[in-house]
């Protein structure tokens, strides 16, 4: 792999141009299906932007669409057989609209075998695009278009393109991502072979684009980045992460900013600090553990040890008292017994985080754990798994428990799905609360009395509005 390429949208840019006219006088629809991370949900809306610029409407209705992407996941199996059987279920849909076009995009067919095997089994898809290659997206459509070719493009180089047009979804929250790729190697991880290595946008490109939200009236920011603490290393920054949070800290208008994903190997002093002495950064902290045991650990390639861990949490808590923290877990790593898995709960029981996502371990081809030999039977690991929810569900239910009569400033995002009475929104911890009142409160922050508890929900009444 070569070094950074950085370029602008230009060459996109002008062929999105040439696909406009094209198609122009035309009415079509386009949709993009999103599996995976946040990190992908921002590269669909980048999809999306690019879409709109080439004239098509956007539809979440796979009969309208006259294009169809998959934006994929590889990070577990059960990921991509879901990709597998909604591209079988496609082929009709072709078979009927011989126009319509097909992609599929993202970290899936980043891998060579995987790409190879949608080509031969799936004839009914048109692009097969990789993670390197989305800013030449425009270019591959119009090829398809004006010459009715499949195109695979899968090669790797690590570019950062500034100027893709995006869809933000017009709510108050958006996306940001400040880097791209993955330098870790987690020895279970598929995700440092599909995004490649480590690049860093430049502050004044993220800062300008967030200053651009905030000017159309997005209120939260979500920096996205695998590790967002490495964030400048590969540009000579010692402590790049935490000068960057301090300069969105001082953008008008936004009022919450959120990051994902610290890894602990890198999360430095300064970041602790610049957090707690911040106006907007929320006080909440995603910072994944994967497993309690030391020696697991080290086979995962994570760097750091539970002391270690423990001892971030230790700083983070000092600096900010009570706050609130969500992890990642995987249950069933190949040589994962049950004293290290007794060890994971142990550190569950110790830090109490507001929330945790776990994961049942997936073997992924390619990966070094992939040639480790398993210790445990599937059985045993599903229980390992359903003791873990059982051990957090509880301390879940505690915490919010013990939130019943705080006041809460909350960002609303529309009426809840379950009770079209209600408004959803989120608290500084990120956690759903749920309250009765007008939409004319959504998008706004106000202020919210918590009058009940449930395991992954809170229920509050308006307090006061915001001035
Ligand atoms: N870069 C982020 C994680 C991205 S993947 C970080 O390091 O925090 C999100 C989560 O998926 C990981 O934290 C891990 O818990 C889980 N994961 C990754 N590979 C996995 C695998 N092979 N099986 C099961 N879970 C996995
Ligand atoms: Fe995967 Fe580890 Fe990189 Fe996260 S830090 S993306 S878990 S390799
Ligand atoms: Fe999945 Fe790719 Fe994200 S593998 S988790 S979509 S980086």
């Amino acid at each position: 792999m070569g070094n950074i390429i950085r370029e602008n949208f230009d060459a996109g840019k002008s062929a999105a141009e040439r696909v406009k006219n094209a198609l122009s006088g035309k009415k079509l629809f386009a949709m993009v299906e999103t599996y995976g991370c946040q990190q992908n949900v921002n590269d669909s809306q980048k999809y999306e932007g690019m879409l709109l610029e080439m004239g098509y409407e956007l539809t979440d209705e796979r009969e309208k669409a006259d294009f169809i992407m998959f934006n994929t996941c590889a990070v577990r199996e059960n990921a991509e057989n879901r990709v597998f059987g909604n591209l079988g279920a496609l082929k009709h849909l072709k078979e009927k609209k011989p126009d319509m076009v097909i992609a599929v995009a993202g970290c899936m067919p980043q891998q060579k075998e995987v790409a190879a095997r949608i080509r031969a089994k799936y004839r009914h898809v048109d692009i097969i695009i990789g993670t390197h290659a989305m800013e030449k997206f425009p270019e591959l459509l119009e090829n398809v278009l004006e010459q009715r070719a499949r195109i695979v493009d899968i090669e790797e180089h690590d570019t950062v393109c500034e100027g893709i047009p995006t869809n933000y979804g017009g709510g108050a929250k958006a996306f940001v991502s400040i880097m791209y790729g993955c330098n870790n190697f987690c020895t279970y991880c598929i995700v440092p072979y599909v995004r490649g290595r480590e690049r860093s946008r430049q502050a004044e490109d993220i800062l300008c684009e967030i200053k651009a939200l905030a000017h159309s009236g997005v209120k939260e920011i979500t920096l996205l980045g695998q590790n967002v603490n490495s964030y400048g290393k590969d540009m000579g920054q010692k402590e790049g992460f935490a000068e960057l949070l301090k300069k969105v800290d001082e953008i008008d208008g936004i009022e919450r900013i959120r990051f994902m994903s610290s890894h602990p190997k890198d999360i430095s002093d300064e970041v602790l600090k610049v957090m707690a002495q911040s106006r907007h950064i929320c006080r909440a902290l995603h910072l994944p553990l994967q497993s309690g045991s030391d020696r697991v650990l080290k086979e995962m390639n994570r760097v750091y040890d539970t002391e270690k861990y423990l001892s971030i949490v230790e700083r983070a808590r000092e600096l900010m008292p009570n706050l609130p923290l969500t992890t990642d877990i995987i249950v069933g790593f190949p040589t994962e017994t049950e004293d290290d898995f007794e060890k994971t709960l142990e550190i569950l029981k110790k830090v109490r985080y507001d929330s945790i996502f776990s994961f049942i371990y997936s073997k992924r081809a390619g990966t070094p754990a992939a040639k480790m030999t398993p210790c445990a039977t599937e059985d045993e690991i599903k229980a390992r798994f359903d003791k873990m929810l059982e051990v957090q569900n509880e301390i879940s239910a505690e915490i919010n428990a013990s939130q019943v009569g705080e006041e809460q400033l909350v960002l609303v995002e529309g009426r809840s799905k379950n009770d079209p009475e209600m408004l959803s929104s989120r608290n500084e911890a990120n956690k759903i609360v749920n309250f009765a009142g007008g939409d004319e409160l959504i998008g706004k922050i106000v202020k919210v009395k918590i009058t009940r508890a449930q395991t992954w929900v809170l229920f509050g009444e308006l307090a006061e509005e915001d001035e």
